[in-house]
């Protein structure tokens, strides 16, 4: 038992004391996100004059671990990042936000992790990843850090890292009997099968289009399109369809968890709020429609601020959307 006069890593970072919360564990990317806000995105060929400027932590796996930690879980990661300022800074702010950063590797030679980022008017955005330092994250990574997994609640996953990677985690998961989310984004043009493995697949509109090369542009077509991942051996698929909402997947059932209302300033970040809190709540709950709504709420919340990480909405905020909605 912690003495009283000690304060835990996430008291003192002013999180939430998380003692018995449920353990998420995040694999995945870190980036130094390099963020310009514009009028609107250009063109190819296009060069514009941008608004202004900013450095800020991202990655969609550290995103995802921020979000995770913001809605109460006990967050660790595992991942890389290069030896460079960019590397320390994130390794702080990860910190600083209670996520255990001791299964974060450094990689000599490499640069971490960055994204170019445009944001528009609209808060919409367009991303260029150099994977950097998330590259190199291997399976004997894995293997060397295997007992945080068999230690975990749950495993959340992107594809910002090898999906070798991301398969033979999934596999030492199962091994342990802990479940897996996996975010598959970026969404690759070819899957690789072992990815479907994963307990609950989290795609948006675009990614689930991408897998099952089909447009999904409505409701309509994200059940056809979740239904087709279903069919080629994803557990649970979780579409996330923006202002329609999300829509969750079985071979028994469908439920459309609908919209919350969101002021929209700058949606990167939103799908891995989503992800984040989705996390906790299922590996609370094991309750598909309340971790989905759950989710969905915090999603919506991340849409409210600029920049990814700071943008993470903390637990009572979600809690309270989700009550004044009922
Ligand atoms: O999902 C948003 C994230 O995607 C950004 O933080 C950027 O780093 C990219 O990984």
């Amino acid at each position: 038992m912690m003495d009283k006069k000690e304060k835990s890593e996430a008291e003192a970072a002013g999180q939430p004391e998380t003692a018995g919360n449920p353990r998420v564990l995040v694999v995945g990317s870190i980036n130094m996100d390099l963020v310009i806000r514009v009028a609107s995105i250009p063109q190819p060929g296009q060069t514009i004059a941008g608004r202004s400027f900013s450095t800020l932590p991202g990655g969609k796996g550290a995103n995802q671990a921020v979000a995770a930690a913001r809605c109460g879980g006990q967050v660790s990661m595992i991942g890389r990042v290069g030896n460079d300022d960019f590397g320390q800074r994130l390794l702080v702010g990860l910190r600083g936000y209670g996520v255990d950063v001791s299964g974060v590797m450094i990689s000599e030679g490499v640069s971490t992790g960055v994204a170019t980022i445009t944001v528009d008017d609209k808060g919409e955005n367009a991303i260029c990843i150099a994977g950097g330092a998330n590259l190199l994250v291997s399976r004997e990574d894995i293997e060397e850090q295997e007992e945080r997994i068999a230690g975990a609640d749950i495993v959340v996953m992107q594809l910002e890292i090898p999906p070798e990677t991301v398969c033979y985690t999934i596999e030492k998961a199962h091994q342990h009997q802990v479940p897996v989310i996996l975010n598959p984004a970026p969404a690759p043009e070819k899957i690789h099968p072992g990815l479907y493995q994963a307990d609950v697949l989290i795609p948006n509109q675009d990614e689930t289009a991408l897998l099952c090369g089909e447009p999904v542009n409505d409701i309509h077509g994200a059940k056809l399109a979740g239904t087709a991942l279903i069919r080629r051996g994803a557990k649970t698929v979780v579409v996330t369809l923006g202002r329609r909402g999300a829509l969750a997947i079985t071979a028994e059932h469908m439920i459309h968890v609908p919209p919350f209302s969101a002021k929209i300033v700058d949606t990167a970040g939103a799908g891995d709020a989503f992800c984040g809190a989705f996390a906790v709540a299922y590996a609370r709950e094991k309750d598909l429609f309340q971790a989905t709504r759950f989710a969905a709420a915090a999603g919506a919340l991340a849409c409210h601020k600029f920049g990814a990480q700071p943008s993470m909405p903390h637990l009572d905020m979600v809690l309270r959307l989700i009550q004044r909605s009922c």
